[in-house]
């Protein structure tokens, strides 16, 4: 009989069934890498199994159970008890990770978490292994398969943002309640992770600004294609002024940002590095199967060499006004003199227009335009003034665009 290596199983949904399935299906090739089979030792839900029981017959810990409580205390209790853990639960680690990471090097057992980020994309390996030696300077991320369908299918279709909901809901894209996904918060404490392990500084989930795509409507997306620019919702994590600024937000990219191509429920990172230019990973985000493989991978890992989260050995400042260059989409009465005291109100806080589009409808017109980069202070105090502007027939809609193309 093969030596076993005992696997508790915290959790058995849609991540946990699927990895269950999996470790069965590849124990034996697992086996050959490893000289080891791995089995379940025990399976916790909320009807079944006793965590103490699980943590003494284990070697080693996956926590699919998602949320902060009880998943902190278990994971806590493994680490210190001397075994390995993986786990796929972003909120824990964007909210606890330097106390889940310490109490690893601690006891020095691992603590991996791939599945936490992109799904399968395998992007905290590359960040923490494969470009450990380069100096990153910025990562760019759509982290949120959920809104990337629903943005996708608003482009393609024409739909609303509630019709391309509904039917993100129908193909299971979407949970019912789908709040985390659309506000951005899911985006953000993955984008929270991504800049501590790229940036070598600690950054709680707290520290992320982040905006939804609810507010998107189907004429953004229209008119942005007349400038050559798709809509994302974008994760940021970047190094400015020996500080760091880590936001999520829609924004427009032009056709040649490595992004700009990734449709439909796709995750993609672009991680950007003077010694590298730029690497961009891509790969479905969620789902069972393609999350439960990258789980099992880093119990692989686990089962091989050490590898440890090493304590971060600096603190930057966060960064709280960056520079954007912005879509800006009026509504105003169709009378002479408007584009000039817009430009005008533009001009004064220093920002500038790179391309208008005007278009009359009787006694309204709409007038959409591209801006130069600026810092957003700059443009929020233009914008202010322009909202009270007596032409104004509404708010004025923003969102940001990315300037960035690579490769054309
Ligand atoms: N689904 C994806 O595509 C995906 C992708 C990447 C990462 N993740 C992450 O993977 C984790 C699991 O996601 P999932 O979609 O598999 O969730 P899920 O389908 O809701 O399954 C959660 C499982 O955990 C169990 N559980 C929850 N709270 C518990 C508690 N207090 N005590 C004991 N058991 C408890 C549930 O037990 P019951 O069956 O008894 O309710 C269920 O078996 C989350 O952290 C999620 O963010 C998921």
């Amino acid at each position: 009989m093969p030596e076993t290596y005992e696997v508790g199983l915290l959790g058995h949904g849609t991540v946990g069934s699927a990895f269950a399935e999996l470790l069965s299906d590849r124990a034996p090739q697992i086996e050959t890498i490893t000289g080891l089979r791995p089995r379940i030792s025990g399976v916790l839900t909320r009807s079944r199994g006793d965590f103490d029981e699980i943590l003494a017959a284990s070697d080693l810990i996956v926590e699919v159970m998602g949320g902060v409580d009880p998943a902190r205390d278990y994971v806590l209790r493994a680490l210190r008890a001397g075994k390995h853990v993986v786990t796929a639960n972003k909120q824990l680690l964007a909210q606890h990770g330097e106390e889940l990471w310490a109490a690893a090097r601690e006891h020095q057992v691992q603590l991996r978490f791939e599945a936490a980020v992109g799904g399968v994309v395998p992007v905290i390996r590359v960040v923490q292994e494969t470009l450990a030696a380069a100096h990153i300077d910025r990562v760019t991320g759509i982290v949120n398969g959920t809104t990337n369908f629903i943005l996708s299918e608003m482009a393609r279709t024409g739909q609303s943002y509630e019709e391309a909901l509904a039917e993100a809901q129908r193909l299971g894209y979407a949970e019912a309640d789908p709040t985390a996904d659309v506000s951005g918060a899911d985006a953000a404490a993955k984008m929270a992770i991504l800049a501590r392990l790229a940036f070598d500084t600690p950054v709680h989930l707290d520290q992320v600004v982040y905006e939804g795509i609810e507010q998107i409507t189907p004429d953004d997306l229209e008119y942005a294609r007349e400038f050559g620019l798709g809509l994302k919702l974008i994760g940021t994590a970047e190094r400015i002024d020996g500080g760091l600024s880590v936001r999520v937000h829609p924004a427009f990219l032009y056709g040649g940002h490595p992004l700009a191509s990734v449709n439909g429920p796709f995750n993609a990172v672009t991680i950007e590095s003077p010694a590298i230019t730029e690497i961009t990973l891509s790969g479905p985000g969620a789902g069972g199967p393609q999350t439960a493989s990258a789980v099992l991978g880093d119990v692989i890992s686990a089962m091989i060499p050490p590898a440890s989260t090493p304590e971060t050995s600096q603190s930057l400042p966060i960064v709280k006004d960056v520079e954007s260059a912005f879509y800006l989409h009026l509504e105003v009465d169709d009378e002479p003199g408007v584009l000039a005291r817009v430009a005008a109100a533009l001009g004064e806080q220093g920002v500038s227009v790179k391309s208008v589009v005007q278009k009359g409808m009787g006694a309204q017109a709409r007038l959409v335009m591209v801006l130069h980069r600026a810092p957003e202070q700059r443009f929020l105090a233009a914008v202010d003034q322009i909202g009270g502007l007596e032409f104004m027939r509404s708010r004025p809609r923003f969102i940001r665009v990315v300037e960035e193309e690579y490769g054309v």
